[in-house]
Protein backbone atom coordinates (compact mmCIF):
# COMPACT_ATOMS: atom_id res chain seq x y z
CA UNK A 1 0.00 0.00 0.00
CA UNK A 2 1.43 3.19 -0.76
CA UNK A 3 1.14 6.50 2.46
CA UNK A 4 -0.22 9.48 1.26
CA UNK A 5 1.85 12.23 3.37
CA UNK A 6 -0.09 15.40 3.75
CA UNK A 7 0.87 18.38 4.83
CA UNK A 8 -1.33 20.67 7.13
CA UNK A 9 0.92 23.41 7.54
CA UNK A 10 -1.61 25.64 5.38
CA UNK A 11 -5.55 26.23 5.36
CA UNK A 12 -5.30 25.29 1.98
CA UNK A 13 -3.72 22.19 2.01
CA UNK A 14 -5.20 21.50 5.25
CA UNK A 15 -9.39 21.01 4.66
CA UNK A 16 -9.24 18.94 1.34
CA UNK A 17 -6.80 16.79 2.68
CA UNK A 18 -9.10 16.56 5.87
CA UNK A 19 -11.77 15.63 4.37
CA UNK A 20 -10.20 13.04 1.89
CA UNK A 21 -8.83 11.06 5.56
CA UNK A 22 -12.34 11.01 7.14
CA UNK A 23 -13.47 9.58 3.70
CA UNK A 24 -10.84 6.95 4.51
CA UNK A 25 -12.08 6.46 7.66
CA UNK A 26 -15.63 5.76 6.93
CA UNK A 27 -14.20 3.55 4.42
CA UNK A 28 -12.90 1.24 7.13
CA UNK A 29 -9.10 2.30 6.08
CA UNK A 30 -6.55 3.63 8.36
CA UNK A 31 -5.00 7.34 8.64
CA UNK A 32 -2.16 8.50 11.32
CA UNK A 33 -3.18 12.00 12.49
CA UNK A 34 -1.72 14.39 15.02
CA UNK A 35 -3.08 14.98 18.79
CA UNK A 36 -1.34 16.99 21.88
CA UNK A 37 0.10 13.83 23.54
CA UNK A 38 1.53 11.72 20.45
CA UNK A 39 0.88 10.53 16.56
CA UNK A 40 -2.58 8.17 16.60
CA UNK A 41 -3.07 5.34 13.77
CA UNK A 42 -6.99 6.24 13.56
CA UNK A 43 -9.31 3.60 12.32
CA UNK A 44 -13.05 3.38 12.83
CA UNK A 45 -13.68 2.62 16.12
CA UNK A 46 -17.14 0.66 15.43
CA UNK A 47 -15.68 -1.76 12.54
CA UNK A 48 -14.04 -4.45 13.71
CA UNK A 49 -12.19 -5.24 10.28
CA UNK A 50 -10.80 -1.43 11.02
CA UNK A 51 -9.65 -2.65 14.15
CA UNK A 52 -7.89 -5.57 13.01
CA UNK A 53 -6.23 -3.88 10.47
CA UNK A 54 -5.16 -1.23 13.69
CA UNK A 55 -3.57 -4.60 15.48
CA UNK A 56 -2.27 -5.76 11.88
CA UNK A 57 -0.43 -2.85 11.14
CA UNK A 58 1.44 -2.03 14.44
CA UNK A 59 2.15 -5.72 15.10
CA UNK A 60 0.24 -5.61 18.00
CA UNK A 61 -1.54 -8.32 20.09
CA UNK A 62 -4.97 -8.02 19.68
CA UNK A 63 -5.40 -8.61 23.64
CA UNK A 64 -4.85 -5.16 24.26
CA UNK A 65 -7.58 -3.00 23.65
CA UNK A 66 -7.81 0.57 21.91
CA UNK A 67 -8.64 4.16 22.72
CA UNK A 68 -12.04 5.72 21.20
CA UNK A 69 -11.58 9.16 20.10
CA UNK A 70 -14.34 11.63 20.40
CA UNK A 71 -14.83 15.04 18.78
CA UNK A 72 -17.35 16.37 21.68
CA UNK A 73 -19.07 15.11 24.76
CA UNK A 74 -22.32 14.13 23.33
CA UNK A 75 -20.23 11.64 21.40
CA UNK A 76 -19.79 9.65 24.57
CA UNK A 77 -23.07 8.17 25.51
CA UNK A 78 -23.92 5.90 22.85
CA UNK A 79 -20.41 4.35 23.78
CA UNK A 80 -20.42 3.60 27.17
CA UNK A 81 -23.75 2.49 29.78
CA UNK A 82 -23.51 4.95 32.46
CA UNK A 83 -21.03 8.09 32.93
CA UNK A 84 -20.17 8.04 36.70
CA UNK A 85 -20.41 11.27 38.56
CA UNK A 86 -16.03 11.07 39.48
CA UNK A 87 -15.73 11.18 35.27
CA UNK A 88 -18.19 14.11 34.35
CA UNK A 89 -15.78 16.07 36.90
CA UNK A 90 -12.77 15.00 35.57
CA UNK A 91 -14.20 16.20 32.06
CA UNK A 92 -15.00 19.12 33.02
CA UNK A 93 -12.14 19.80 34.11
CA UNK A 94 -9.56 18.23 31.51
CA UNK A 95 -12.07 17.76 28.69
CA UNK A 96 -10.38 18.13 25.74
CA UNK A 97 -7.55 17.31 26.63
CA UNK A 98 -4.56 14.83 27.47
CA UNK A 99 -7.06 12.32 29.53
CA UNK A 100 -8.39 8.55 28.58
CA UNK A 101 -11.39 7.36 30.71
CA UNK A 102 -12.60 4.36 31.14
CA UNK A 103 -15.82 3.11 31.23
CA UNK A 104 -18.29 0.13 31.13
CA UNK A 105 -19.21 -0.24 27.31
CA UNK A 106 -22.18 -0.34 25.88
CA UNK A 107 -23.28 -3.20 23.05
CA UNK A 108 -22.32 -0.71 19.98
CA UNK A 109 -18.59 -1.07 20.73
CA UNK A 110 -17.23 -3.69 18.85
CA UNK A 111 -15.01 -6.07 21.36
CA UNK A 112 -12.63 -6.07 18.58
CA UNK A 113 -11.91 -2.68 19.48
CA UNK A 114 -11.75 -3.79 23.50
CA UNK A 115 -9.38 -6.81 23.34
CA UNK A 116 -12.73 -8.55 24.61
CA UNK A 117 -12.76 -6.75 27.54
CA UNK A 118 -16.09 -5.14 28.84
CA UNK A 119 -14.71 -1.35 28.87
CA UNK A 120 -14.20 0.62 26.48
CA UNK A 121 -11.69 3.76 26.84
CA UNK A 122 -12.62 6.83 25.64
CA UNK A 123 -10.69 10.36 25.01
CA UNK A 124 -11.37 13.52 23.32
CA UNK A 125 -8.06 14.98 22.02
CA UNK A 126 -7.76 18.87 22.31
CA UNK A 127 -5.31 19.04 18.77
CA UNK A 128 -7.32 20.86 16.62
CA UNK A 129 -6.64 18.56 13.04
CA UNK A 130 -7.84 15.51 15.68
CA UNK A 131 -10.91 17.20 16.21
CA UNK A 132 -11.82 18.15 12.86
CA UNK A 133 -10.65 14.67 11.50
CA UNK A 134 -13.24 12.80 14.00
CA UNK A 135 -15.94 15.32 13.31
CA UNK A 136 -15.85 14.90 9.35
CA UNK A 137 -15.44 10.83 9.98
CA UNK A 138 -18.69 11.11 11.78
CA UNK A 139 -17.51 8.14 14.02
CA UNK A 140 -15.81 7.17 17.23
CA UNK A 141 -11.87 7.07 15.54
CA UNK A 142 -10.05 3.85 17.75
CA UNK A 143 -6.73 4.93 17.94
CA UNK A 144 -3.43 3.39 19.41
CA UNK A 145 -0.26 5.30 19.44
CA UNK A 146 0.87 5.52 15.75
CA UNK A 147 4.63 3.44 16.26
CA UNK A 148 4.93 -0.33 15.45
CA UNK A 149 4.43 -2.56 18.46
CA UNK A 150 7.53 -2.24 20.91
CA UNK A 151 9.21 1.44 19.20
CA UNK A 152 8.59 4.78 21.56
CA UNK A 153 5.40 6.41 20.40
CA UNK A 154 5.78 8.90 17.43
CA UNK A 155 6.24 12.54 18.03
CA UNK A 156 6.31 13.74 14.62
CA UNK A 157 4.89 12.63 11.54
CA UNK A 158 8.47 11.48 10.35
CA UNK A 159 8.56 8.78 13.44
CA UNK A 160 5.38 7.89 12.31
CA UNK A 161 6.40 6.67 8.56
CA UNK A 162 9.77 5.69 9.69
CA UNK A 163 7.19 2.80 11.26
CA UNK A 164 4.19 2.17 8.76
CA UNK A 165 5.14 3.56 5.61
CA UNK A 166 3.63 1.54 3.67
CA UNK A 167 1.40 0.22 6.40
CA UNK A 168 -1.57 2.86 6.20
CA UNK A 169 -3.30 4.57 4.11
CA UNK A 170 -2.55 8.10 4.83
CA UNK A 171 -0.35 10.10 7.20
CA UNK A 172 -1.61 14.06 8.64
CA UNK A 173 1.67 15.52 9.72
CA UNK A 174 0.59 18.44 11.44
CA UNK A 175 4.43 19.23 12.90
CA UNK A 176 5.45 17.84 16.31
CA UNK A 177 2.80 17.21 18.98
CA UNK A 178 3.14 19.06 22.05
CA UNK A 179 3.10 17.33 25.28
CA UNK A 180 4.82 13.61 23.99
CA UNK A 181 3.99 11.27 26.31
CA UNK A 182 0.69 9.62 25.89
CA UNK A 183 -2.73 10.22 27.84
CA UNK A 184 -3.55 9.78 31.34
CA UNK A 185 -5.78 6.53 31.72
CA UNK A 186 -8.18 7.14 34.35
CA UNK A 187 -10.35 4.01 35.46
CA UNK A 188 -13.80 5.29 36.82
CA UNK A 189 -15.84 2.49 36.67
CA UNK A 190 -14.62 1.31 40.58
CA UNK A 191 -15.49 2.38 44.00
CA UNK A 192 -11.59 4.35 43.95
CA UNK A 193 -10.64 6.02 40.55
CA UNK A 194 -7.82 4.53 39.44
CA UNK A 195 -4.94 6.12 37.36
CA UNK A 196 -4.09 3.12 35.44
CA UNK A 197 -1.14 5.43 32.87
CA UNK A 198 0.09 8.33 34.52
CA UNK A 199 0.42 10.90 31.87
CA UNK A 200 0.45 14.22 31.73
CA UNK A 201 -2.54 14.93 34.28
CA UNK A 202 -1.15 14.14 37.62
CA UNK A 203 -2.43 12.14 40.39
CA UNK A 204 -2.28 15.51 42.05
CA UNK A 205 -4.65 17.34 39.53
CA UNK A 206 -6.96 14.37 39.55
CA UNK A 207 -7.30 14.47 43.55
CA UNK A 208 -7.67 17.87 43.19
CA UNK A 209 -11.02 17.77 41.70
CA UNK A 210 -12.09 14.71 43.06
CA UNK A 211 -10.50 14.73 46.65
CA UNK A 212 -9.53 11.16 46.02
CA UNK A 213 -7.95 8.36 43.59
CA UNK A 214 -4.92 6.76 43.28
CA UNK A 215 -2.26 4.91 41.22
CA UNK A 216 -2.90 1.19 39.85
CA UNK A 217 -0.80 -0.56 42.62
CA UNK A 218 0.31 -2.80 39.61
CA UNK A 219 1.95 0.04 37.71
CA UNK A 220 4.13 0.93 40.60
CA UNK A 221 6.57 -1.36 40.37
CA UNK A 222 8.12 -3.89 38.22
CA UNK A 223 5.99 -5.82 36.52
CA UNK A 224 4.61 -8.54 39.13
CA UNK A 225 3.06 -12.06 38.00
CA UNK A 226 0.60 -12.03 40.61
CA UNK A 227 -0.58 -8.25 39.99
CA UNK A 228 -2.37 -7.68 36.76
CA UNK A 229 -2.32 -4.22 35.56
CA UNK A 230 -6.02 -3.39 34.17
CA UNK A 231 -4.30 -1.74 31.38
CA UNK A 232 -3.62 -4.67 29.39
CA UNK A 233 -1.00 -3.09 27.54
CA UNK A 234 1.59 -2.09 30.79
CA UNK A 235 1.75 -5.63 30.88
CA UNK A 236 4.24 -5.68 27.88
CA UNK A 237 7.62 -4.30 27.81
CA UNK A 238 6.71 -2.05 25.38
CA UNK A 239 9.62 -0.10 24.06
CA UNK A 240 13.05 -1.64 24.52
CA UNK A 241 15.97 0.24 23.16
CA UNK A 242 19.01 -1.48 21.41
CA UNK A 243 21.10 0.18 24.02
CA UNK A 244 21.59 -1.18 27.25
CA UNK A 245 19.72 1.93 28.95
CA UNK A 246 20.67 2.62 32.90
CA UNK A 247 19.17 4.85 35.13
CA UNK A 248 21.25 6.76 38.02
CA UNK A 249 19.31 8.49 40.85
CA UNK A 250 20.48 10.06 43.86
CA UNK A 251 21.73 13.43 45.07
CA UNK A 252 22.91 15.33 41.47
CA UNK A 253 26.29 15.46 42.16
CA UNK A 254 26.76 11.76 43.13
CA UNK A 255 24.47 11.20 39.82
CA UNK A 256 27.04 13.54 37.59
CA UNK A 257 29.74 11.54 38.57
CA UNK A 258 28.54 8.29 38.73
CA UNK A 259 26.88 8.90 34.62
CA UNK A 260 30.46 10.06 33.77
CA UNK A 261 32.71 7.13 35.22
CA UNK A 262 29.91 4.52 33.42
CA UNK A 263 30.01 5.90 30.59
CA UNK A 264 33.86 6.64 30.53
CA UNK A 265 34.29 3.14 31.21
CA UNK A 266 31.91 2.05 28.59
CA UNK A 267 33.98 4.21 25.83
CA UNK A 268 37.02 3.08 26.91
CA UNK A 269 36.13 -0.24 25.93
CA UNK A 270 35.34 1.11 22.28
CA UNK A 271 31.52 0.54 22.91
CA UNK A 272 28.70 3.15 21.50
CA UNK A 273 28.16 5.27 24.16
CA UNK A 274 25.40 7.90 25.20
CA UNK A 275 24.49 9.94 27.98
CA UNK A 276 20.18 11.69 28.22
CA UNK A 277 20.62 14.66 30.59
CA UNK A 278 19.03 18.16 31.32
CA UNK A 279 20.24 21.40 30.00
CA UNK A 280 21.72 21.68 33.42
CA UNK A 281 24.17 19.46 33.87
CA UNK A 282 25.25 18.77 30.40
CA UNK A 283 28.50 20.69 30.26
CA UNK A 284 29.53 18.14 33.19
CA UNK A 285 29.91 15.40 30.43
CA UNK A 286 32.27 14.16 27.34
CA UNK A 287 30.26 16.69 24.82
CA UNK A 288 30.42 13.92 22.03
CA UNK A 289 28.45 11.33 24.18
CA UNK A 290 25.31 13.50 25.12
CA UNK A 291 21.92 14.05 24.34
CA UNK A 292 20.02 17.27 26.34
CA UNK A 293 16.52 16.06 26.93
CA UNK A 294 15.11 19.11 28.40
CA UNK A 295 15.51 21.20 31.38
CA UNK A 296 14.40 20.73 35.02
CA UNK A 297 13.01 23.95 35.22
CA UNK A 298 10.48 23.40 32.84
CA UNK A 299 10.12 19.76 32.82
CA UNK A 300 7.60 19.55 30.20
CA UNK A 301 10.29 20.09 27.52
CA UNK A 302 11.87 16.94 29.20
CA UNK A 303 8.34 15.20 28.39
CA UNK A 304 8.28 16.63 24.86
CA UNK A 305 12.18 15.19 23.92
CA UNK A 306 12.11 12.11 25.77
CA UNK A 307 10.46 9.75 22.85
CA UNK A 308 13.05 11.34 20.03
CA UNK A 309 15.99 11.33 22.06
CA UNK A 310 15.43 7.62 22.41
CA UNK A 311 14.56 6.75 18.70
CA UNK A 312 17.75 8.78 18.17
CA UNK A 313 20.29 6.62 20.28
CA UNK A 314 18.34 4.09 18.30
CA UNK A 315 19.87 5.35 15.15
CA UNK A 316 22.80 5.91 16.06
CA UNK A 317 23.53 2.07 17.25
CA UNK A 318 24.42 3.21 20.72
CA UNK A 319 25.16 -0.14 22.95
CA UNK A 320 25.14 1.65 26.54
CA UNK A 321 23.23 4.87 27.33
CA UNK A 322 23.10 5.96 30.79
CA UNK A 323 20.60 8.55 31.82
CA UNK A 324 19.77 11.00 35.30
CA UNK A 325 16.69 10.30 36.54
CA UNK A 326 13.42 12.74 36.05
CA UNK A 327 11.08 12.41 39.19
CA UNK A 328 10.85 15.80 40.56
CA UNK A 329 8.20 17.66 39.52
CA UNK A 330 3.99 16.75 38.57
CA UNK A 331 5.13 15.40 35.31
CA UNK A 332 7.87 12.78 36.98
CA UNK A 333 5.28 9.78 37.19
CA UNK A 334 4.91 9.94 33.70
CA UNK A 335 8.00 10.64 32.42
CA UNK A 336 10.18 7.94 34.82
CA UNK A 337 7.09 4.91 34.19
CA UNK A 338 8.36 5.56 30.60
CA UNK A 339 11.58 5.54 31.01
CA UNK A 340 12.19 2.79 34.06
CA UNK A 341 10.39 0.41 31.50
CA UNK A 342 12.72 1.37 28.27
CA UNK A 343 15.30 0.97 31.37
CA UNK A 344 14.34 -2.49 31.62
CA UNK A 345 13.87 -1.53 35.04
CA UNK A 346 17.37 -1.17 35.38
CA UNK A 347 17.84 1.73 37.69
CA UNK A 348 20.89 2.25 39.72
CA UNK A 349 21.28 4.58 43.14
CA UNK A 350 24.67 6.92 42.67
CA UNK A 351 26.94 5.95 44.47
CA UNK A 352 25.53 2.26 45.36
CA UNK A 353 26.76 -1.03 43.73
CA UNK A 354 25.84 -3.01 41.01
CA UNK A 355 24.53 -5.46 43.38
CA UNK A 356 21.87 -2.41 44.37
CA UNK A 357 20.55 -2.79 41.01
CA UNK A 358 16.53 -2.35 41.64
O1 LIG B 1 -2.29 9.73 24.27
C1 LIG B 1 -2.81 8.66 23.95
O2 LIG B 1 -3.56 8.04 24.71
C2 LIG B 1 -2.50 8.11 22.54
C3 LIG B 1 -3.11 9.07 21.52
C4 LIG B 1 -2.99 8.56 20.11
O3 LIG B 1 -4.42 9.36 21.85
N1 LIG B 1 -2.99 6.79 22.40
C5 LIG B 1 -2.41 5.71 23.02
O4 LIG B 1 -2.98 4.49 22.71
O5 LIG B 1 -1.47 5.81 23.77
P1 LIG B 1 -2.28 3.10 22.99
O6 LIG B 1 -3.15 2.10 22.30
O7 LIG B 1 -0.87 3.13 22.55
O8 LIG B 1 -2.41 2.88 24.52
C6 LIG B 1 -3.69 2.59 25.04
C7 LIG B 1 -3.58 2.05 26.44
C8 LIG B 1 -3.07 0.63 26.49
O9 LIG B 1 -2.17 0.50 27.59
C9 LIG B 1 -4.34 -0.17 26.74
O10 LIG B 1 -4.09 -1.37 27.40
C10 LIG B 1 -5.16 0.79 27.57
O11 LIG B 1 -4.91 2.03 26.98
N2 LIG B 1 -6.61 0.51 27.47
C11 LIG B 1 -7.39 0.65 26.38
N3 LIG B 1 -8.65 0.25 26.64
C12 LIG B 1 -8.68 -0.13 27.93
C13 LIG B 1 -9.68 -0.65 28.80
N4 LIG B 1 -10.91 -0.86 28.39
N5 LIG B 1 -9.34 -0.94 30.07
C14 LIG B 1 -8.06 -0.72 30.52
N6 LIG B 1 -7.07 -0.24 29.73
C15 LIG B 1 -7.36 0.04 28.46
MG1 LIG C 1 1.18 2.82 22.51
Amino acid sequence: MKTEICPMTTKEERRPAILRAAKLLREGKLVAFPTETVYGLGGNGLDPQASSRIYAAKGRPSDNPLILHISDRSELSPLVKRIPEAAVRLMDAFWPGPLTLIFEKSERVPDESTGGLNTVAVRFPSHPVAQELIREAGVPVAAPSANLSGHPSPTTAEHVAEDLSGRVDMILDAGPVEIGLESTIIDVTGETPLILRPGYISLEQMREVLGQGDFDPAILGKPDPNLRPKAPGMKYRHYAPKAELTIVEGDTEAVVKAIAALAGEKKALGFRVGILCPEESRGRYDASLVKTVGTRADEKTIAHNLYRCLREFDEEEAEYVFSEAFSDGPLGAAIMNRLVKAAGYRVLPAGGEDENLS
